[in-house]
């Protein structure tokens, strides 16, 4: 087994303004697990898809203390059943969102069954949740519509309760002035009628809230491309590589943040490659 790659590279990003004197914390965000997943192709010496993401967690578990997130973000296809009995293995608190590898009842139940501290709104079962975290609050959309469909929608028959949209528009209006928010299936920049992004209409009126309430950042995954990002308005928007397996061989690995004086600082570590380009 080769040992853990750690490499950064350069994709540090700022908040524009200083909005608020939040508390210094780290978290990471991780997308695309597979836990379900063999070993793949040219990456078999990281393991299954379960192996690689607890290979993840085991990589920020060696971080210095300065470094250490307080939690991970999860960007969906997670993969529950696969997780599911060697969940004790995650150490560090994670807030995962569905992806479309979790598109039917029975997945998001066994999804929220792993993550029981979130999946609430009202105290009641939700497929979308929020917390705040030292002055922070994260919003985690669902925007994996019924039926896999790699096409994400905000509203579908399999999301539960109804109104998300009216939910969403809450929570970007709350009082804190920090906000994060997150899904797995990411909005078309441009509002486009899209493969692989949320719809064309829910792309256009997320992208319109978010250039009106100014999150610090929003992330999502499913695209399985290396890390990119862009901003809307004054918010950096961040499509994040898996840390299973990525198209056209690029390496796998995660996000790392730091919320610092009210602005975020991103850095990506990477946990592996394809033995081809190693
Ligand atoms: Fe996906």
């Amino acid at each position: 087994m080769r040992t853990v790659l750690i490499v950064s590279i350069a994709v540090t990003m700022f908040a524009s303004v200083t909005l608020s004197a939040a508390e210094t914390f780290c978290f990471t965000v991780v997308a695309d697990p597979h836990c379900a997943d063999a070993a793949t192709k040219g990456i078999e010496a990281y393991g299954s898809g379960v192996d690689r993401f607890l290979k993840t967690i085991k990589t920020m578990e060696a971080m210095p203390a300065e470094d250490k997130p307080d939690f991970i973000v999860l960007l969906g296809d997670v993969h529950p059943d696969a997780l599911k009995p060697r969940i004790a293995e995650v150490t560090i608190p994670v807030h995962a969102t569905p992806g479309n590898h979790e598109s039917s009842a029975a997945k998001r139940v066994l999804l929220r069954s792993l993550f029981p501290a979130d999946f609430k709104v009202n105290e009641k079962p939700s497929d979308y949740y929020s917390f705040v975290h030292k002055g922070v609050r994260f919003i985690a959309m669902c925007d994996a519509g019924a039926g896999g469909d790699h096409i994400g929608h905000l509203c579908s028959e399999v999301t539960e309760p109804p109104g998300q949209c009216e939910w969403i528009e809450g929570e970007l209006r709350a009082m804190e002035p920090l906000k994060v928010v997150f899904a797995h299936i990411p909005a078309e920049p441009d509002g486009q009628d899209r493969d692989m992004h949320l719809s064309r209409n829910d792309s256009r009126w997320f992208n319109a809230l978010v250039k009106e309430t100014q999150p610090l950042a929003a992330f999502f995954g499913h695209l399985h491309h290396p890390t990119s990002s862009y901003t809307v308005g004054r918010t950096q928007v961040f499509q994040v590589r898996s840390c299973c397996w990525n198209f056209e061989k690029a390496p796998i690995g995660f996000l790392h943040c730091r919320v610092k004086d009210g602005e975020l600082r991103t850095r990506e570590i990477l946990t592996g490659e394809y033995a081809e380009t190693r």
